[in-house]
């Protein structure tokens, strides 16, 4: 799994918390053309349950913690997520799914493209066939 380690900038003020940031082409590996989050989605719902064939993204959660399953359709892995100053990053043709471990955790997604459905493989069979195709072409 590959991950990014962003910036975070504290004081000795316990009360400020701490700001993290992230810039394109310079934290994450693409520019970042859309921003979407998941806010509001309760304990054991799992989102994503979608590959993409194109689009790269970087997952953060920015409060609470949410697991991380990912699939090449050869090899799979998990992680949580429970840090705001650490992205995941998941690239195409990768079927993943987002598991909400506590309520009202909050998921931040840096995507390197605008929404397309075109871009999205929501069958998880389709998924399968796909990365065979694309293996018996290399
Ligand atoms: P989806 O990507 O399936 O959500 P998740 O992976 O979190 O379960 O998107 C849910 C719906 O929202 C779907 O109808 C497409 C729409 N959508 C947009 O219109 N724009 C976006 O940027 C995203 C991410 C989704």
């Amino acid at each position: 799994m590959r991950f990014f380690e962003f910036p975070v900038r504290r004081t000795d003020i316990p009360e400020e918390g701490q700001l993290q940031f992230i810039e394109e082409e310079r934290h994450v590996p693409f520019p970042i053309r859309r921003v979407y989050y998941s806010t509001g989605v309760r304990t054991g719902y799992v989102r994503g349950k979608h590959a993409h064939r194109a689009l790269e993204q970087v997952l953060i959660c920015l409060h609470g913690a949410v697991r991380v399953d990912m699939d090449s359709g050869v090899e799979r892995e998990s992680c949580i997520l429970d840090n705001p100053a650490l992205g995941l990053f998941v690239g195409p043709m990768l079927w993943h799914t987002m598991t909400w471990i506590h309520d009202g955790s909050v998921l931040l997604v840096l995507a390197s493209d605008l929404y397309s459905e075109f871009d999205y493989i929501r069958d998880y069979d389709d998924f399968l066939r796909l990365v065979a195709t694309r293996k018996d072409e290399r």
